[in-house]
């Protein structure tokens, strides 16, 4: 797994290959459905477009989707059921469709029905695949004309700039490798005004290091888990908070943060920082998520746990399998 999270940005310059129809795409609003690693993508493109991309996670698209809305279908394995009956409501509303998967039934669905296909490598776990599956979303939204040359420009450089940070994030005597053995045996609270970020960090840890992991977003924290703080009595010789900073943050979230390191700086045993790196808001974010991923990866080994194993996940869908009612 260390090779493929050393080769996020290899990933992230990757180009899918396309089948099926292109079609030029003039609406505003664009829906992107995906669970988990791959639903990770939607957060990212609705941070980093700012609002026009609408994430979808679960069953239901939303009411508002109209007849000529753009919808994307991300799923790795190309299996995931919520994915697939969001997709199946998309094409009976007669949203535009692209799907993007390594295989499974949405690349049979996307290919029955002559739907724009971008197809990436099969072979890994969808959370280690993050970076190929951007790329495709972002070669998707380039093709059927959504993408403006300022972002295309934005995510090139971003991405081309990346690439020099892997020395200081990889090694292990990187400030990664000390986050991780700060979160080693603790919760970690995550804490972030981008969605994207905090929410990647959270499921690594999750699913890489099977590690309990909390995240909340600024500025709505300072309106409730701020008070959170005083039961159950254990939390506080657990609990370790992680501030992910941009230069993007509003100014305000800025000062909030530092106000609410000072308050609650008893309340757990310890508070890090980690500020991102790069111009752009889409390389500080790609800075932050990477970060965390090797992160989860060093608690993971500091856990004595096997990365690529997720058990649970399994079982759960297996036992689905079973069950055909409830749609
Ligand atoms: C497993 C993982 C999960 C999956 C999720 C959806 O590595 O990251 O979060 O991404 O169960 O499956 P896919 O991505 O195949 O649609």
């Amino acid at each position: 797994m260390i090779n493929n999270i050393k080769g996020f940005v290899e990933q992230l310059n990757y180009e899918a290959e396309v089948f099926g129809k292109d079609f030029e795409y003039s609406g505003k609003r664009v829906f992107i459905s995906g669970m988990g690693g791959s639903g990770a993508v939607a957060d990212l493109l609705s941070d980093w477009l700012d609002g026009e991309i609408i994430p979808v996670k679960g069953y239901k698209l939303p009411a508002f989707a109209e007849n000529g809305d753009l919808g994307i279908f991300v799923s790795y394995s190309g299996n995931t059921e919520e994915t697939l009956s969001v997709l199946d409501k998309a094409i009976r509303k007669g949203l535009r469709c692209i799907c993007i998967s390594s295989g499974g039934a949405l690349e049979e669905i996307a290919r029955d029905r002559g739907l724009l296909f971008l197809k990436v490598p099969s072979g890994f776990q969808p959370r280690e695949a993050y970076g190929f599956l951007i790329s495709a979303v972002v070669k998707a939204l380039k093709i059927v004309g959504y993408l403006s040359e300022d972002a295309q420009r934005e995510y090139s450089s971003a991405v081309g700039k990346l690439s020099s940070y892997l020395p200081e994030l990889s090694s292990e005597d990187s400030k990664t490798y000390e986050v991780a053995g700060k979160l080693y045996r603790r919760i970690p609270l995550i804490y972030s005004q981008f969605y994207s970020v905090a929410v990647r960090w959270k499921n690594q840890i999750n699913e890489n290091a099977k590690n309990f992991a909390h995240i909340s977003i600024f500025p709505e924290h300072n309106h409730n888990e701020i008070e959170g703080f005083e039961f159950p009595d254990f939390f506080k010789d657990k609990a370790w908070i992680i501030f992910l900073r941009t230069d993007f943050d509003h100014g305000r979230v800025k000062l909030r943060m530092e106000v609410v390191k000072e308050i609650l700086r008893e309340e757990v045993v310890g508070i890090s920082e980690v500020w991102a790196k790069g111009e752009s808001k889409l390389e500080q974010i790609l800075y932050l998520i990477w970060f965390g991923d090797f992160v989860s990866y060093w608690l993971a080994l500091m856990n004595s746990t096997d990365p690529y194993r997720i058990d649970r996940i399994n079982s759960l869908k297996e036992r689905l399998k079973i069950h055909t009612s409830g749609g």
